[in-house]
């Protein structure tokens, strides 16, 4: 018996998530104490973004969901919001066909409706260009609040109300699932936060219900494979219940030859 479990534990230690969400955060912090503008913060967060992806691509990660631009973000000084919607149009320009070479599906959720025609048309060409790739999925928030996507499933649940095309009675949390953001993603089993904070700040409220959430000092320029590494070995550890207790979920993972002992 001892043998058996001993399995089980090597098993979860092995255990990726399939979905990961991650906070970028620090990157005015980084840029600052070193005396640069906070774009330079920006750019350097970019080459930790680029690594992050090509871990996850390795790592067979299905999803990867990055909080790029908030729609709070826009009170931020307009000198830096505008090098920022510069940065989004180069990168974009910079890494898609890359992106796309390593069959990469790059999609991009938030209401985009407010950048400009360059910026849309960016990220109307990388979706297009991405879309029939079938490695990771990596999926970039940009003008997204997690409260704007709730208003927004709503607003299209009415509108099927107003036409019939569905009802109030069939309504329940997997129809309500189908009308947000990455509805067609399982929900990210990890979220990472770096830069110190300890809150998830109005991203992906509703899809981070049962989501693990791993918070770490690292400034986002600084984030390196190490840092990811540790924060998938922390996951690995961790026991998901969903509601359940824990000798439950221990009884469910138990090999069906000793379930009946
Ligand atoms: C938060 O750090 C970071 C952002 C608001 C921008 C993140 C954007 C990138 C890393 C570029 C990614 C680009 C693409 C196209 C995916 P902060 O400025 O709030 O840092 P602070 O808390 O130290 O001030």
């Amino acid at each position: 018996m001892s043998d058996d479990l001993t399995n089980i534990e090597q098993d979860s230690a092995q255990v990726l998530p399939r979905h990961i969400a991650v906070v970028m955060d620090g990157n005015g912090r980084w840029a600052n104490k070193r005396h640069l503008p906070r774009i330079a913060g920006h750019k350097a967060g970019v080459t930790a973004t680029r690594k992050i992806v090509e871990n996850c691509a390795k790592n067979k990660i299905e999803s990867l969901t990055i909080f790029a631009f908030s729609s709070e973000n826009w009170n931020r000084p307009e000198a830096e919001v505008s090098s920022l919607m510069a940065l989004f149009v180069s990168t974009i320009s910079a890494e898609v066909k890359k992106l796309h070479k390593k069959n990469v599906c790059v999609k991009f959720i938030g209401d985009r409706s407010r950048f400009s025609d360059k910026l849309q048309s960016s990220i109307n060409e990388s979706e297009q260009l991405t879309e029939g790739n079938t490695g990771l999925h990596l999926n970039i928030a940009a003008n997204y609040g997690g409260r704007w996507d709730i208003v927004n499933a709503c607003k299209s649940l009415i509108n099927k109300v107003k036409n019939n095309e569905v009802s109030i009675q069939e309504l329940d949390e997997d129809l309500f699932d189908s009308f947000v953001s990455l509805n067609d993603h399982a929900p990210p089993d990890l979220f990472i936060r770096t830069g110190g904070e300890r809150r998830i700040s109005n991203f992906l409220i509703w899809q981070l219900a049962y989501t693990e959430l791993y918070f770490v000092d690292t400034l986002w320029p600084d984030f390196s494979d190490e840092h990811f590494e540790s924060a998938l070995s922390w996951f690995a550890g961790r026991q998901r219940r969903f509601g359940k207790t824990g000798q439950q979920i221990m009884n469910e993972q138990l090999p069906e030859k000793l379930k009946s002992i």
